[in-house]
């Protein structure tokens, strides 16, 4: 009867789908509580200073205004642990864009008028918002993000490169870049007398309400924090933003439910962004391309308000072997917007230039890309000596080629031409870490033979409802159609947030013991259920969080074909390959939207994405979708997404390694690589735009 063992790895279609696009899902935002009313902030057009007074008398005298919201009168929070969020409490200003003010309004045009209406004086103070490598206030920060140390070397590092045959020392820089979700950052706040009940637009409700309880000086068992569909994130929403807390503080000020809306403008300032990084890279080889030295340096900012170190050299510790190597990191604080996680952090910029940086050792040393990577292939994780639990780079490498057609190509720069294109192909590897946090979860079986699992999982818009039914409907041995998900509200077992690609195997880890348990209950049981059916609990604290004897990380490999137009400068990119090997694949359908996604951003991160930090201002230059280029369909060409099924028992009872941002790392340097192998140019500065390309 059951169809055991067909639930992981189906194609299942997601299941909030239908909801999704005949607009029946709700969002933070599109909750229409009784007597709601909106809020719009007021925001620093300053850089650096303290408010020396704010007026709002002209925006409470205007019609519809309920309240205006300033550091004078605002609740007090208690001290927060992300200085983010300690919005409204005094008058220091410490970049360009933070909250100063927010006004109430019946409709959300009273509100914006009214914010328009608030006049803020400040004292301002000299700003300084520039990166350099030399800066005179950069330190060696203990810990890059992660919990990764901020340096380390092993062996003689400068001697061996000195001391190569063939030798590259290149500077790359990543600029800023905005995550931008389609679904701005939103909540509506509603208090249910000493209750409070929020819908907000995050990647994990139970940090939302861990963070709001501590802020607000409540229980957490009064505090329903509600998540239930998610306009996607890539990190902006992975922790309680600015916005969630504004929200409540109007609600309570003004005893009505009150929905904060951040008009996208705004998000560049207040919801993270990922800081820019400059890289010096050194790789030193013999002559047959086997490395003798690997230096990665790498030099970032952060706000002046949080420590946030960019781990951009860490992949630079897992991916080759060489006996001599250096990664560090560096942070110069500015009066910047505060960075925060987006899309593979660390991995991101640190493949790009790492995997640019092998394109042109392979260039120098006149040997094939993908052969070098293979010939420098380690035995076991370069920096930590453990052995990997799997790693199939290798497998990706030759297979993408074979796929590609990269036996094909000829190797000289500026060999292919059509007309005014000049035409090119590149491959880099790709690389994310395999992450699970604990979680807790319920499985319950009903008597007429229907199964629910309960747990506060976010489906951020990767299917993560879908996937953990079949975790659930696989462990139980039932069909997937008779197993429901609940996710998406933090009344539901906790569980962690919906990024570093650890989602799945952290929810899934606790929904696989759960049914686990009741499917051996069940088993236990003849005749009918009682009617208030059977229920198992699982917490995967001490389990999940375990330290492993083993390297985990997911790899794989990209490979880009571009057109370079000589006489616009535009790069397009025409075909994008990537094989993944990522444990088991436990929905086929949504893994290949998921890496294809992925890819997509790569696109964008090497050709149109880029914030510019206006030095004057202290503001970023780009504050929409406009101005702010993600890619759009038509810079998209037919994306190739493969995958080797990977069977590691060292992961997590599914198997399965994160899938949601490998998709990213490496992409930008396949496809740079590809445009120096189309004009025999090095481009070491994201992105390609024409202006920089011509
Ligand atoms: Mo992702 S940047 O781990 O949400």
């Amino acid at each position: 009867m059951a169809d055991t063992g067909t639930a992981l790895g189906a194609p299942a279609e997601r299941r909030e789908g239908r909801d999704k696009v005949t607009g029946r899902a709700r969002y933070a935002a599109e909750q229409t509580d009784p007597g709601r009313a909106h809020a719009w902030p007021v925001v620093a057009g300053i850089a650096r200073g303290t408010i020396r007074t704010v007026d709002t008398g002209a925006a409470l005298a205007l019609p519809g205004v309920l309240a205006v919201l300033t550091h004078e009168n605002a609740p007090r929070l208690a001290p927060a642990d992300d200085p983010t969020l300690s919005v409204l409490q005094d008058g220091r200003v410490p970049h360009h864009g933070w909250f100063v003010g927010l006004v109430v309004g019946e409709t959300l045009e009273a509100a914006r008028v009214g914010a328009a209406a608030v006049r803020v004086e400040y004292d301002v103070e000299e700003h300084d918002v520039t990166l350099t490598v030399d800066h005179p206030e950069a330190y060696a920060p203990e810990e890059a993000n992660g919990g990764f140390p901020a340096r380390r070397e092993q062996g003689d590092p400068e001697s061996a490169f000195a001391a190569a045959e063939v030798r590259v020392d290149s500077h790359y820089r990543v600029p800023p870049l905005h995550n931008h979700p389609m679904e701005p950052h939103a909540a509506t706040a509603r208090w249910e007398g000493d209750r409070l009940v929020v819908h907000d637009s995050s990647q994990g409700a139970t940090t939302v309400r861990a963070t709001l309880a501590s802020l607000f000086e409540l229980s957490e068992d009064d505090v329903t924090v509600i998540s239930e569909h998610v306009g996607g994130g890539f990190g902006s929403k992975g922790t309680p933003r600015p916005h969630v807390v504004l929200a409540v503080m109007a609600a309570r000020e003004t005893g009505r439910p009150v929905t904060v809306a951040l008009p996208r403008r705004f998000l560049p300032a207040v919801v993270g962004h990922r800081a820019p990084t400059l890289h010096r890279l050194r790789l030193g080889a013999t002559a047959d391309g086997t490395l003798t030295s690997s230096l990665h340096e790498v030099t970032t900012y952060t706000s002046r308000i949080k420590e946030f170190v960019e781990q951009a050299a860490v992949p630079s510790r897992i991916m080759y072997a060489a006996p001599h190597r250096l990664s560090s990191h560096r942070v110069v604080p500015l009066d910047v917007p505060s960075p925060s996680w987006m899309r593979a952090p660390g991995e991101a910029p640190g493949m790009y230039v790492l995997e640019s940086a092998m394109d042109e050792l392979a260039v120098a040393a006149g040997l094939d890309p993908v052969e070098l990577r293979i010939t420098n292939e380690p035995d076991t994780e370069p920096d930590s000596g453990k052995p990997f639990s799997s790693r199939h780079l290798v497998d990706c490498l030759r297979e993408g080629a074979r796929r590609f057609d990269w036996a094909g190509r000829d190797p000289r720069p500026r060999s292919r031409a059509e007309g005014p294109l000049l035409v090119g192909t590149g491959v880099a590897s790709a690389t994310y870490p395999v992450m699970a946090s604990p979680a807790q979860a319920e499985a319950h079986a009903r008597p007429d033979g229907s199964f629910v699992v309960r747990i506060n999982a976010t489906d951020i818009g990767t299917g993560a409802r879908t996937v953990l039914a079949q975790v659930a409907a696989d462990a139980l041995g039932v069909p997937l159609d008779r197993v429901r998900a609940e996710v998406g509200n933090s009344d539901l077992p906790s569980a962690p947030l919906a990024g570093g690609s650890s989602g799945t195997a952290s929810w899934g880890w606790a929904v696989h013991e759960a049914c686990t348990r009741l499917a051996s209950t069940l088993a236990g049981h003849t005749g009918p259920l009682p009617e208030s059916g059977f229920t198992a609990h699982a917490d995967t604290a001490g389990t999940a969080d375990a330290d492993s004897p083993y390297a985990r990380h997911a790899f794989g490999a990209h490979f880009a074909e571009v057109t370079v137009d000589t006489v616009t400068g535009e790069v397009r990119v025409r075909r994008l390959l990537g094989v993944y090997a990522a444990g088991h694949i436990l929905n086929a359908r949504t893994a290949r939207s998921q890496f294809i996604g992925a890819m997509t951003m790569g696109l964008g991160m090497a050709l149109t994405e880029g914030s510019t930090m206006d030095a004057a201002s202290g503001d970023f230059v780009e504050s929409d979708l406009a101005a702010y280029h993600v890619p759009a369909h038509a810079d998209v060409p037919d994306i190739e997404a493969h995958w080797i099924d990977e069977d590691d028992p060292h992961l997590n009872p599914m198997g399965s390694k994160g899938i949601g941002e490998i998709g990213i790392v490496g992409t930008a340097a396949a496809i740079g690589n590809a445009v120096h192998h189309a004009t025999g140019t090095r481009f070491r500065e994201l992105p390609l735009t024409p202006d920089r390309v011509l």
